[in-house]
Order: C-alpha cells, then sequence, then structure tokens
C-alpha cells in the first residue's frame, strides 16, 4: 500500500486535491475531522489521474470515487505547498483508511517520512536538485491541461493550462487515434479508399446533398467551390468584408483562381442587407464588368463571434439567389455548431444552398479535413480541381477516419462547447467591470469575445496577463491558471471553448477571468479631458 501514494518531489507529480474539494460541498477541514475512516461522505468527485506511473501519457478524469472500492489513484492537489497534510489524509481515506506515512521521491526514488520538514528539505538538497535537472533536462512543452512545473525552490506545482486561443488546437483523444489505426484504407486518387467513401456519403447525406468531397483543409473546400462555380474566365464573387473567404484565406480566389471578388459590408450578426445584393450584381451585358458568379455567406459567422445566421434570412438569401439566378456557397466551416445554436438540423439551415464548405478540424476535434458539398455533378468538377491544388490524396482514410470518429462522438456533445462558452461570459458579466466586457446576448455558440475599454487594458495586455500568473493570485486562488487568449483587435479578445475543455477548465478560467478583471476593476487611471 506504501505505492499508493506517488508524492513525486520535484521531477514531476505534485499532488493536488480536486477543486470539488477544495471550494464544493468538501471542504478541507470536512477531511481532517474525518481523517481516515471517519466522518466522509459516501461518495464524492475527485479529479483523480490515473495510469500515468511509466506512461507518457495521462488522463485527468472526474470520476467518483466511493470508498469501499479501492483504487490505484494519484491525486494532484494544488494545495500541495500549504497543505500537504491533507492529501496523506485523503490519500488514507481514499484507500480505505490505510495511511503511510511515506512519500516516495520518484526523482531520487527514495522513500522519504512524509513530515513536511521533511519533503522540504529533500527537495531542496543539493542531491535531489542535480537529479531533477538531469532527469528532466528539457521539460516537455507546457500545453493545454495540467502540466507539471518546477519552481527555483525544487517545488513542484501544478499548472492548469486552458488553452481557449481557439477551436483548432485540440488534440485527438485516444479513441480517435485508436479509430485511425484500425481505419481500412485505399488509395483514394483511384477512389479506392472505403474510409473516406463512408465518411463522404455520411456527410452528403447529413446535408441532405447528393455527394460530397473530403479534402485537407477548410481553406481547400471554400477554394475548391469558389472555382467550380466561376468555371470560365472574368468571374466575380459577392463576398462578407468580414468573412473568412475574404479576410483569411490569402485572396486565394485571386491568387490561385483568378476570381475577383466584391464584397458586401457584414451586419454585426454576420448576415448583409439583401437589397445591396442586388445593387452589386454586375450587368451581364456590359462588356466592361466581370461576371457575377456566385454568392458566398458564411454560417456560423466566425468574425461575427461565431453567430449563428437566423434560417429565415438564409431563406430569403437563397430566394433571392434562384431569382438573379446565381448559385449560393456556404462557408460552413463550424455548421454544426449552428446547428445545436439554432436547434435545427445542418441540411436544413443548407436548405438554400447550392455548395457547402465543413470543417472536422476546428470544434469537431479531427486533426485535419474538411469536406465540400453538391450535387454530384458539382463534386466531380471539385474533385479535378482538388487534384491540381494538390489536395489529392492517397490513403486519405486514416484521417477520414478520425473525421468520422468525431462526427459519432464529438458532434452529439458540441452543446458542452456552447454551454462552457456561455459560462465564462456570465463570468465576465457577473463582475460588471467597466474595463471588461462581454455582450451576453452575442454568445451563441462556442466563441465568447472580450471587449477591453481601451484606458486601463487593452486587447493584448489582457492576454499577457490572462496568460501570467502572480504570486499573490497563486496564494488567493490557491491555484495556478493560465488562460490562452487571442486578440483579434486593439480592443477584443476572443475566447472559443472546444471539445478538450472539460468542466474543470470552465472553472478554472472563470476563476482567473474574474480575478484578473477585478484587478482592472481596481486599478485607478487618470482620465484626461481635453476640451478645446
Ligand atoms: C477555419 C476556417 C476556415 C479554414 O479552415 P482551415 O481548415 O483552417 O483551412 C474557413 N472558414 C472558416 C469560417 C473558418 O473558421
Ligand atoms: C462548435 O462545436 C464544437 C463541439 O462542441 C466546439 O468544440 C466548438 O467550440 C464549437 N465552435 C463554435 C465556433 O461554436
Amino acid at each position: 500500500m506504501a505505492a499508493m501514494l506517488f508524492v513525486m518531489v520535484g521531477g514531476a507529480v505534485l499532488p493536488m486535491l480536486g477543486s470539488d474539494i477544495e471550494g464544493g460541498s468538501l471542504s478541507m477541514g470536512a477531511l481532517e475531522d474525518g481523517g481516515p475512516g471517519g466522518a466522509v461522505p459516501a461518495q464524492m468527485t475527485v479529479s483523480v489521474e490515473e495510469g500515468i506511473e511509466g506512461g507518457a501519457e495521462m488522463e485527468v478524469v472526474e470520476m467518483k470515487h466511493s470508498p469501499e472500492k479501492k483504487r490505484r489513484v494519484r491525486i494532484y492537489s494544488q494545495k500541495f505547498r500549504k497543505e500537504w497534510l491533507h492529501l496523506k489524509e485523503f490519500q488514507g481515506w481514499l484507500t480505505e483508511g490505510i495511511t503511510d506515512d511515506r512519500a516516495h521521491c520518484t526523482v531520487c526514488d527514495k522513500e522519504l517520512l512524509a513530515g513536511k520538514s521533511e519533503l522540504l528539505k529533500h527537495s531542496r538538497g543539493k542531491k535531489h536538485r542535480t537529479r531533477a535537472a538531469k532527469s528532466n533536462p528539457n521539460p516537455p512543452p507546457v500545453q493545454h491541461g495540467l502540466s507539471r512545473v518546477i519552481d527555483e525552490d525544487g517545488m513542484p506545482h501544478l499548472l492548469r493550462i486552458v488553452d481557449l486561443r481557439s477551436d483548432t488546437v485540440t488534440q485527438p483523444s485516444r479513441e480517435m487515434k485508436k479509430a485511425m489505426m484500425e481505419a481500412t484504407l485505399g488509395d483514394d486518387v483511384f477512389s479506392e479508399d472505403p474510409t473516406v467513401k463512408t465518411l463522404e456519403d455520411r456527410v452528403a447525406q447529413m446535408l441532405e446533398k447528393e455527394a460530397a468531397l473530403f479534402v485537407p483543409s477548410g481553406t481547400m473546400a471554400n477554394l475548391i467551390c469558389v472555382m467550380t462555380h466561376c468555371w470560365g474566365r472574368g468571374s466575380e464573387v459577392i463576398v462578407g468584408d468580414q468573412s473568412h473567404l475574404y479576410l483569411w484565406a490569402q485572396g486565394g480566389m485571386a491568387q490561385i483562381g483568378s476570381v475577383h471578388h466584391r464584397t458586401i459590408k457584414n451586419l454585426p450578426d454576420g448576415t448583409f442587407s439583401l437589397n445591396e445584393v442586388r445593387g452589386l450584381v454586375r450587368d451581364e451585358h456590359d462588356p466592361q464588368s466581370p461576371l457575377t458568379s456566385l454568392i458566398c455567406v458564411e454560417n456560423p459567422h466566425h468574425n461575427a463571434g461565431g453567430k449563428a445566421i437566423p434560417l429565415n434570412w438564409m431563406d430569403e438569401l437563397g430566394a433571392l439567389c434562384s431569382e438573379l439566378g446565381l448559385p449560393l456557397h456556404c462557408d460552413g466551416a463550424r455548421l454544426i455548431n449552428a446547428s445545436v445554436a439554432l436547434g435545427t438540423s445542418p441540411a436544413r439551415i443548407v436548405q438554400a444552398c447550392d455548395s457547402v464548405s465543413l470543417c472536422l478540424n476546428k470544434g469537431l476535434g479531427a486533426p485535419m479535413g474538411s469536406l465540400v458539398i453538391g450535387t454530384k455533378e458539382f463534386i466531380a468538377k471539385a474533385k479535378r480541381l482538388r487534384k491540381v491544388l494538390g489536395g489529392g490524396l492517397h490513403q486519405s482514410g486514416i484521417v477520414a477516419a478520425a473525421g468520422l470518429w468525431a462526427l459519432d462522438h464529438v458532434a452529439p456533445r458540441l452543446s458542452w462547447d456552447h454551454t462552457h462558452a456561455r459560462a465564462l461570459a456570465q463570468s465576465v458579466c457577473e463582475e460588471h467591470s467597466s474595463a471588461v466586457t462581454v455582450d451576453l446576448k452575442d454568445v451563441h455558440t462556442n466563441v465568447v469575445l472580450l471587449h477591453c475599454d481601451n484606458i486601463r487594458v487593452n486587447a493584448k495586455k489582457l492576454c499577457q496577463r490572462l496568460a501570467s500568473v502572480t504570486d499573490e493570485e497563486s496564494d488567493e486562488l490557491s491555484e495556478q491558471i493560465v488562460v490562452m487568449a487571442l486578440a483579434i483587435s486593439d480592443t477584443t479578445v476572443r475566447l472559443v471553448t472546444h471539445c478538450d475543455i472539460r468542466k474543470e477548465d470552465v472553472r478554472s478560467a472563470t476563476r482567473k477571468l474574474k480575478y484578473v478583471i477585478h484587478e482592472y476593476d481596481n486599478m485607478m487611471y487618470l482620465e484626461y479631458k481635453i476640451s478645446v
């Protein structure tokens, strides 16, 4: 039983009680009172890291622990430094009252008497430090989730990093990797990869269109769609001035597709004026004009804060396109999010669209891959373009398998991400801050936009502050929390939730946000008013 509690001092592990314990129904005091085998609740939720001994993989799971069940568990407590003793008591409780007087330093492979001074003395000792330095010459890159860090004193800390920069930062889960390993493959350039075919059929069916084509990225999917619709020379496309296609695709339609674009002003909800569209369509009989060949819409609209476009507007736009005899393309990189937000099927949303692009690598969590969806005829042309653009992959089923897994397992959980985003936004609202604000009614999907007052704080500074941990903060929150966010303008910071964000990440991130915002609100500042 001695091995039950591995308090790795210095090299790696840090013990830490789940936050449910410190903040929730069971207080540290309760542990003290109860002690091993004492008045401990029959069941409680703890954050536990399991199965990492000797393995690189680690997973923090929330599990219900019943005292009657013995399990090998390792608990990380950020309270370690101050309240390390509780760890031992808690451990004792977990192992059904079996307490252990010893801790084990895995760096030095040494049993220690688990007295506080003993642990401290050991971790500060020269031998331990030399060994720790040797055993860990290149600390692993700190990434999303719980990381172990060692301070100058050789004391371990647990650092929670919550990466909210983008929903593209997700790591493929173990199960997703397993699905990839087991996928049946073939050469997709010969149309012989069964996994790719399954994915294409599945997505075509999901969107109630005739066919789909698997491509490496969303950028390529959109470019292929534009180029397929604009097969002739001299074409022009109407795109939103805040759209991904216009802003973030390097002008690929012009650079590679020889297609001219004409922008239309995006309204704050991601739509645009339909009347204005009429005015932008060129006179096809005027030889001086390019030929208006396509209208593009983005749904959900990312730059508008991930807003789902109202369904009736999509229908009106579709009707207008039919009237004008123009095809409609939807950049639906996160279409499934829109469907979650609107409570409608993805097929219904794109009913009036002639082509759609859909990303598997965003909130769905696949490492790569997107789809082009349209008629059989459209997809046949798109397939030619995919090849010339370098997107004809051979055993691409290995990544298509990740996409299929994501559609089965991640898509149904998308609403969690939306709930998480709302929780983050809510916590900012609760601060009633004048320095950092959020508009709750703008949070439709998994994107939260924070607005900075630009006096006490601007977007860049807020991101830097969220990414750092002060001593006072560490003491007050008894947790080191780093929130990674992206400044998307001078005054706007974007937070995006995704499938790797768990409940405990949200809990920590909201604590951090509140703490930092409070700090800015308490900041004194002088405002100079210059009257002329
Ligand atoms: C991410 C994104 C794309 C491009 O997808 P990549 O796979 O990153 O090339 C296109 N449109 C929108 C709206 C996106 O968010
Ligand atoms: C879309 O849904 C996925 C899955 O829940 C989520 O991870 C992602 O953050 C969402 N993205 C947007 C922009 O809504």
